[in-house]
């Protein structure tokens, strides 16, 4: 008797609240060149041994075992991604998976400029790129390194590569990005750039986070409302997208806000994430992991692990908790959950 090539694949990856999770948000490295506040410690950082990471192989088992279960878009993330060696390799690995049909990276551009061709050529689709100041004095405060050229030089070798539109994302900090705001709206307008401002989120290494430094979306669109006259919301095509699109009155130029703290968007999750090391985690904010390195080491049969991300997926949250006054922050911080 032949042996089911895919044992699982009437199963999906469905939550009690009826959300199908088909995107996996895959950190490779929790280790990242910059050190934004908003996420790493300023120093003293202890990162993960390098032999608790997955390697590319055990990545591309856990994408191809998802897919029998439904996962169809995988977005590689940090740390910074792009430290992780010959990160091209896996993006060559992840294009061959059958039911694969988007790859997407999350960089801060500081190595793009090495790397953004040998991404493209590898089968990268889309890149999102994070950068919070158009001013580098800024981008200094908030990074606590001095790398903006690098930044620049990266994304204007991400264009020469292909990638189009370029996608920026800036984190928006209360007292200290506010006037950033039209300088990047300008930059929407003028060139072929989207950018998306994400609110400041409870995720910080410091525990600094506090809900006066969030610069809530709906002063943003009042920031941009004052300069540019109205906005135009505009239709999402992807009812699960986070962002808020608008449009300016004129025609010209985009513009997104990720409200996660003052409008979250739970109820249309589809995302799941896999650490460095190998933990699946059903939400940003959620207090227990699901261990997969162990069952991917351990001989662990295709099955299991497939039981692993159900049951991971069965066990999430209806939403995180930031606005509730029970909320308890994660113990890690975003650069070792991965964005
Ligand atoms: N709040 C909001 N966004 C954050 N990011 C990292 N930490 C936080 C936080 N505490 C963003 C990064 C990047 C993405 C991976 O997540 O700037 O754009
Ligand atoms: Fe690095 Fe990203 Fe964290 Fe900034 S947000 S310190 S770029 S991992």
């Amino acid at each position: 008797m032949s042996v089911p090539q895919n044992p699982t694949s009437e199963r999906q990856l469905i939550d009690r609240f009826g959300r199908v999770h088909n995107n996996l948000r895959i950190s490779v490295t929790d280790r990242c060149n910059i050190r934004c506040f908003y996420c790493m410690p300023a120093d003293k950082v202890q990162f993960m041994p390098r032999n608790e990471l997955l390697s590319f192989e055990e990545i591309e088992r856990v994408v191809r075992i998802g897919t029998t279960l439904g996962i169809d878009r995988v977005r590689l993330t940090g740390g910074e991604p792009l430290v992780r060696r010959e990160l091209y390799r896996l993006v060559e690995r992840l294009v061959r998976v059958p039911g694969i049909v988007d790859i997407a990276l999350t960089t801060n551009a500081v190595l793009l400029g090495e790397q953004a061709q040998q991404l493209k050529d590898a089968g990268l689709k889309r890149l999102n790129i994070s950068l919070d100041a158009l001013d580098p004095e800024i981008f200094r405060r908030v990074t606590r390194r001095d790398s903006y050229d690098k930044v620049i030089e990266g994304i204007a070798a991400a264009r020469a590569a292909g990638f189009s539109p370029i996608k920026l994302n800036a984190v928006s900090i209360k007292g200290l990005t506010e006037d950033q705001i039209i300088p990047f709206a300008e930059l929407a307008r003028e060139t072929d750039t989207e950018v998306r401002f994400i609110e400041f989120m409870p995720l910080d290494a410091d525990n600094q986070w506090e809900r006066d430094k969030v610069l809530v979306a709906d002063d943003i669109v009042k920031i941009l409302q004052a300069e540019f006259g109205s906005l135009v919301p505009e239709p999402s095509a992807n009812p699960n997208a986070p962002a808020n699109d608008y449009r300016f009155a004129d025609g010209r130029g985009k513009i997104g806000m990720i409200a996660s703290v003052s409008q979250p968007f739970c109820s249309t999750c589809n995302r799941f994430r896999l650490t460095a090391e190998g933990k699946l985690r059903n939400c940003l904010f959620s207090l227990e992991e699901t261990d997969i390195r162990g069952l991917l080491r351990n001989g662990g049969a295709f099955a299991e692990v497939a039981d692993a991300m159900l049951s991971c997926i069965a066990a999430k949250n209806e939403g995180h908790q930031i606005n509730s006054g029970v909320f308890t922050q994660p113990e890690r911080p975003m650069y070792s959950i991965g964005g």
